[in-house]
């Protein structure tokens, strides 16, 4: 078994208005296994959001280590953390953030383009991963016209075309109806199958947990078995 990155006692405190700290994570220790599809599942509030954030280098824990390369990535200069965010990692969030104004062919190009990905290499690996995520019917076409399901495959495609080494999703599924969900789920579970991707996935839906190769539970903040 090899590990792409693991944590050591994350703790996540927030301090709020009245003063007061909420603990949102209390020594978190889980192992993302290489080329495997992860599902941190729990109630809304328990800690997702929170742990997925600090994994992907978009937030600090408060204490506790991100081993991710071999080095801790919560001590490391912002520069080196956005390089990692940029090139190394990516983000598939619930609501959909595609360029309206652009077709699905050219928001995933332009997510290429921010990741320095060869300008010579670019057409065809926008058209490679429209394939893979089954939407190059709809390559030309804007995100208001296609469904939630769809737009979420082009976001999925982006995510994935610059070949990061971790894809995280936060919730991907929870604003689309159960059988477009199920089938991004499967979607996840092939792009690890086939293509040796991993991948790390929110929910608070019991009924995607089957297709994971690990679920971790939160439950306070806590991992519990
Ligand atoms: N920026 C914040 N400030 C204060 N409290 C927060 C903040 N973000 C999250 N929390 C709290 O941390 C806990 C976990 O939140 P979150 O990680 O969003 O849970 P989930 O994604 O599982 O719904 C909740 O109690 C939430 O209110
Ligand atoms: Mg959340």
């Amino acid at each position: 078994m090899e590990y792409i990155l693991t944590t050591e006692d994350l703790c996540r405190d927030f301090k709020i208005g009245d003063g007061s700290t909420v603990s949102a994570l209390k020594n978190v220790n889980i192992q993302i296994e290489k080329g495997k599809l992860t599902i941190l599942r729990g109630r809304s509030g328990s800690g997702k959001t929170t742990l997925i954030n600090i994994l992907g280098a978009l937030d600090k824990p408060t204490s506790g280590k991100v081993v991710f390369g071999g080095q801790d990535i919560t001590r490391l200069s912002e520069k080196k953390r956005d390089g990692i965010r940029r090139y190394q990692m990516s983000f598939v969030f619930q609501s959909v953030a595609l360029m309206s104004g652009m077709n699905a062919y050219e928001n995933v190009e332009f997510g290429l383009r921010l990741a320095k990905y060869p300008y010579e290499k670019r057409d065809a690996r926008v058209r490679e991963v429209m394939k893979n995520v089954n939407l190059d019917k709809r390559m030309f076409h804007r995100p208001g016209e296609m469904s939630g399901g769809e737009q979420q495959r082009v976001a999925i495609a982006r995510a994935i075309a610059h070949e990061p080494e971790l894809v995280f999703a936060d919730e991907p599924t929870a604003e689309l109806d159960t059988n477009t969900a199920l089938h991004v789920v499967k979607l996840f579970k092939d792009l690890v199958a086939e293509h040796g991707m991993t991948i790390v996935m929110t929910t608070h839906d019991p009924s995607m947990i089957d297709i994971a190769d690990r679920v971790y539970t939160l439950e306070d903040g806590e991992i519990v078995e």
